[in-house]
């Protein structure tokens, strides 16, 4: 049987930074001649399903389909990368259960910082009253208890956070060095 790809799921409150890095490992490892699909939730949801929203069911579902798709994926040594806020331990820990090699990306920012960023104005909306269900503000963001890797991109630049997940690969002989 092939070996199994890895799923790499990127975890953090929006802005903090996951599909920047996630972007970058996804070019490192195609450039290393490596299988990988960038599952990104924003993608997915748009194209899978756009109706979805953002309530607590909603994200059980969401990041239920995530894990599935990515283990489906990986045992076909398919790298999977997910970038989704998934902001409950249990779900990300029910996607490690279902995945034959899972890592965890923590990717830490503090929420001052990811509001000055804001690259798509969403905390602008909650300021207006417009937002009410960001993960970390209006309701809990559980922070990774033992991440594979952590990631704090106020103080790292994204490219050197996406060398650590390779590092990390490498480490774990997910991936040849
Ligand atoms: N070290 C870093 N790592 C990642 N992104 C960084 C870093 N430093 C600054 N940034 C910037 O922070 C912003 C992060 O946006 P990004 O869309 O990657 O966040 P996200 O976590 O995917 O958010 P969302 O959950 O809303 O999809 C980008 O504008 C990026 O350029
Ligand atoms: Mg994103």
């Amino acid at each position: 049987m092939n070996d199994h790809g890895t799923v790499i799921w990127f975890t953090g409150v929006p802005a903090s930074g996951k599909s920047t890095i996630a972007s970058l490992v996804e070019n490192k490892l195609r450039a290393g001649g490596l299988p990988v699909e960038n599952l990104d939730a924003d993608e997915i949801r748009a194209n899978l399903s756009p109706n979805l929203g953002y309530t607590a069911q909603a994200r059980d579902e969401n990041t239920k389909r995530l894990a599935w798709m990515g283990q489906m994926l990986s045992k076909y040594g398919v790298n999977v990368i997910v970038a989704a806020v998934s902001p409950l331990r249990s779900h990300r820990d029910r996607a490690r259960a279902w995945c034959a090699r899972f890592v965890e990306v923590f990717v830490d920012c503090p929420t001052e910082v990811c509001q000055e960023r804001d690259p798509k104005g969403l905390y602008a909306r909650a300021a207006s009253g417009e937002v009410n269900d960001i993960a970390g503000m209006h309701m809990p963001y559980e922070v990774p208890a033992s991440p594979e890797v952590h990631s704090r991109t106020d103080q790292v630049d994204a490219e050197a956070c996406a060398q650590m997940v390779i590092d990390k690969l490498v480490e774990l002989t997910y991936i040849g060095s």
